[in-house]
């Protein structure tokens, strides 16, 4: 697979450069990571106003939304780990006493928020990313090659717990729980990571160039 970064230059004409991307699926857990240190600054937009960088503000309130219901499944799985010593902030989730059902619903809560991420990421990619791709004559080509390389992680991520996610539902043991948790993990700390350099970066252009998202 290859990504393409295209920098403008200075006459406006584009570079391509083409870089391999590894194979993914091949990849342990923890190699799965976003490689943090390569993410590229966006240009500053000199003409975009206070209000143009309040609009650009939609896409992050969007990421909280998505946070929020990533840490409600993550009390639960905490809250399932605890068994019958629950600290203080997790008794209020209230958990079944058989505790394969306690497994199955955290694998069908699990299942649900790969769907919901997958919709947020194919919109992005399908109409945000198109958009500000082309904004200012190919000014964000560099960023948006980043962004998408991010993408791909997340979805290995995705796919690989909504597959731990289905093996639990249908065999609900201490093994199968294990696996599911450790991707949901994962996912949950690239997912902060990437929503945060995306909303972050990208919000001058969302509000400048695109208006709405
Ligand atoms: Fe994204
Ligand atoms: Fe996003």
């Amino acid at each position: 697979m290859l990504v393409q970064l295209r920098p403008p230059t200075l006459d406006n004409s584009i570079v391509v450069k083409t870089l391999p991307m590894p194979n993914l699926s091949t990849l342990p857990l923890t190699a799965l990571t976003l490689d943090e240190a390569a993410r590229p600054t966006p240009p500053p937009v000199p003409e975009a106003t206070d209000q143009h960088r309040q609009q650009g503000k939609q896409l992050a309130l969007i990421h909280r939304h998505y946070l929020m219901e990533m840490a409600r499944l993550s009390a639960v799985l905490a809250r399932i780990e605890a068994g019958d010593a629950p600290p203080e902030h997790l008794k209020r989730i209230v958990l079944s006493l058989d505790m394969s059902e306690n497994l199955r619903a955290f694998g069908s809560l699990c299942g649900q928020e790969c769907r919901i991420l997958m919709m947020h990421h194919d919109i992005e990619a399908a109409d945000m990313f198109p958009r500000i791709e082309a904004a200012g004559s190919g000014l964000f080509a560099e960023i948006v090659a980043k962004l998408k390389a991010e993408h791909e992680v997340v979805h290995e991520l995705l796919i690989r717990l909504d597959r731990a996610a289905d093996a639990l539902i249908a065999d609900p043991t201490d093994e199968n729980f294990g696996k599911a948790a450790a991707i949901f993990r994962h996912l949950e700390s690239v997912i902060r990571s990437h929503f945060g350099y995306e909303e972050t970066e990208l919000a001058e252009a969302i509000g400048y160039y695109l208006g709405h998202i």
